[in-house]
């Protein structure tokens, strides 16, 4: 029987690594999409299984967001894993547009492109997930650009979850809270490792994707959330006034809690 294969960019750490890593036990050829080929080699050389590919490319520009499309239309994919992402604690008004433009080419236009050009293949029982967040129902002053984007990922899944349904192809948004890889200490610039992160909220990638990939067996819910505690906490928006909901977000989000 022919394995079925799975794209996932970023998958050099964090929710990327952990989906390639339990796709694989699934029995899913990978193709692993990032910028850090050693990372990538890596990552391939501990997968079970066999077919595992890595692609080194970056989705901030133009020539590798067009590498990875290219590899979706030659080969046959059965997911679509649209996982790379990222954020900076820095004030949007302070900082260099290109950085904060940056966000929204990696979050968000990939995410389009690439979603596109899987959407073109996809058969009856393929599926597609893109990475939102929490943020994208939960506004985060201290991260601009980063919550506008994953409020449009959150939006666009919502709405191509419609749109595929007729023809068999599932779409999630997945939201995960506070996750442990790598994430605090890109977006801070290696001041901070996520070790302050708080123990009560905080979810391994590993469990992230292991409620990813119930919830993708299921191919039931537009947006899913993991964990229970980020569950209970997408109530602030239905019981809050978006004032209230907003004020209280730029002091729980504020990132020196992290640092
Ligand atoms: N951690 C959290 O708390 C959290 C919460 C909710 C949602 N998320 C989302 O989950 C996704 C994965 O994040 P993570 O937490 O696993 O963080 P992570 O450990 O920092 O992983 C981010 C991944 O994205 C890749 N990436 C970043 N910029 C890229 C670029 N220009 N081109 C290609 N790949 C790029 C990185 O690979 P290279 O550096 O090797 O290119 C890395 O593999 C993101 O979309 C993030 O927004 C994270």
């Amino acid at each position: 029987m022919q394995s079925r294969r799975a794209l996932i960019t970023g998958a050099s750490s964090g929710i990327g690594r952990a989906f390639a890593r339990q796709l694989a036990l699934q029995g899913y050829s990978i193709t692993g999409v990032a910028r850090r080929e050693d990372k990538l080699r890596e990552l391939m050389g501990e997968l079970p299984g066999d077919q595992h590919r890595y692609l080194v490319a970056d989705l901030s520009h133009d020539a590798g967001v067009q590498s990875v499309t290219e590899a979706l239309a030659q080969d046959r994919f059965h997911l679509l894993v649209n996982n790379a992402g990222y954020s900076v604690f820095e004030p949007f008004s302070q900082s260099e547009l290109a950085l904060q433009q940056n966000i929204l080419n990696v979050n968000c236009a990939a995410v389009v492109t690439l979603a596109h050009a899987f959407l073109q293949q996809a058969q009856r029982g393929d599926a597609l997930i893109n990475l939102a967040s929490v943020v994208s129902y939960l506004p985060t002053p201290a991260q601009p650009m980063y919550s506008a984007s994953k409020a449009f990922v959150a939006s666009l899944s919502e709405c191509l979850w419609v749109e595929q349904k007729e023809r068999g192809v599932y779409v999630m948004g997945l939201c995960p809270g506070v996750t442990a890889t790598e994430f605090i200490s890109t977006a801070s610039g290696g001041a901070a490792d996520g070790s302050n992160l708080p123990s009560a909220v905080t979810q391994s990638a590993e469990e992230v994707v292991a409620e990813a990939l119930v919830a993708l067996n299921k191919r039931r819910k537009a947006i899913v959330v993991t964990g229970r505690a980020n569950r209970a906490m997408l109530w602030m928006p239905r019981l809050l006034s978006r004032h209230r909901l907003i004020s209280i977000l730029a002091v729980a989000g504020d990132p020196k809690r992290m640092l």
